[in-house]
């Protein structure tokens, strides 16, 4: 273990903190951390943890969701600037006309978005269970922000409701070409195409699986295949070739690397655990209102189908 880690593992003890680390960090500090998962799963952590501290090795609005349902805890972010521009890709005022244009509209709030567009939801979803959760709400009228993407991906599964969609978008996921998968394909005839619903529907249709960050390492560690070609964040290949040394992983592209996520340094872990620096904070009254579609996302998830 190298120094960094050792000194991490120290702080941890005497802070009683608990490090949490999303698939597409760099793979040192998914080493370094205690749970490592999808947003889902994270956010479950964050609501349940013991610790006092929650180290949150991801971008700002993970942080922001931990402290949101963990207010009692401190949450404290390795790289302050660590943000997901898609996080911020919804207009509030249009929320607000829509709602009156629509009586029975539901706003449904990818986790990907800020504290503040949060506070104009009815409930969040995560990659993993926005398919699910819509399906089983009572409105007919939904409006998906802020990922386009991956609101065309539930829409097309819910043909009964109607949905507007808001034009948000994963500047990393976007940016991967049905030309791209398509050589890859050719390079690669034997390997199967698993890929996160944040990419364009003319990517989608290549695919021969669709699903979040877990659900492509889970479906990747029990399918036969021994090639992959993976249309996600790069730093999921880390968990992928640690659970599967036989099998052969490809990235579907050179710029699948979200640099913000990459922002995130076993140096600033240590940073934070020793000083308590860029510790989250949410106000009382947005506490109150962004926890409410959270929260609801949690119990929306946990029901039978
Ligand atoms: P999941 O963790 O839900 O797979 O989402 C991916 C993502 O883009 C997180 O920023
Ligand atoms: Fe945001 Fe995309 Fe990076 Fe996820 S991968 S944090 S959605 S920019």
């Amino acid at each position: 273990m190298s120094d960094l880690q050792n000194r991490i593992q120290q702080l941890k003890k005497e802070k009683n903190a608990v490090i949490l680390a999303h698939y597409y960090v760099h793979d040192e500090v998914q080493e370094a951390a205690d749970y490592v998962g999808d947003s889902f799963y994270l956010s479950r952590l964050a609501a349940t943890t013991d610790a006092d501290t929650i180290v949150f090795c991801g971008v700002s609005f993970m942080g922001e969701s931990a402290k949101l349902l963990s207010p009692g805890k401190t949450v404290l972010m390795p790289d302050e600037t660590a943000d997901c521009p898609m996080a911020h890709m919804a207009d509030i005022d249009r929320i607000e006309r829509l709602r009156e244009e629509y009586e029975d509209l539901a706003v449904v709030c990818y986790i990907n978005s800020t504290a503040e567009l949060k506070c104009h939801a009815d409930v969040c979803v995560t990659s993993s269970n926005a398919l699910k959760i819509v399906k089983n709400l009572p409105n007919h009228n939904i409006f998906f922000i802020p990922d386009e993407h991956l609101g065309r991906y539930v829409a097309a599964q819910v043909p009964e409701k109607n949905f507007i969609f808001n034009d948000g978008f994963c500047h990393v996921h976007a940016a991967v070409s049905p030309e791209q998968v398509r050589a890859a394909k050719r390079s690669h005839p034997e390997a199967k195409f698993l890929v996160h619903p944040e990419c364009k529907a003319d990517v989608l249709e290549l695919a021969d699986f669709i699903g979040s960050t877990s659900e492509i390492i889970d479906y990747a560690s029990s399918c036969e295949a021994e090639e992959y070609i993976i249309g996600t964040e790069l730093g999921v290949l880390y968990e992928l070739k640690e659970r599967n040394p036989d099998k052969t992983f490809y990235s579907a592209g050179a710029a699948l690397c979200c640099p913000n996520m990459k922002k995130i340094t076993l140096e600033k872990i240590v940073h934070v655990l020793e000083t308590g620096e860029n510790a989250v904070q949410v106000t009382e009254e947005m506490r109150t209102r962004a926890n409410a579609p959270l929260n609801r996302m949690l119990e929306l998830a946990a029901k039978e189908s």
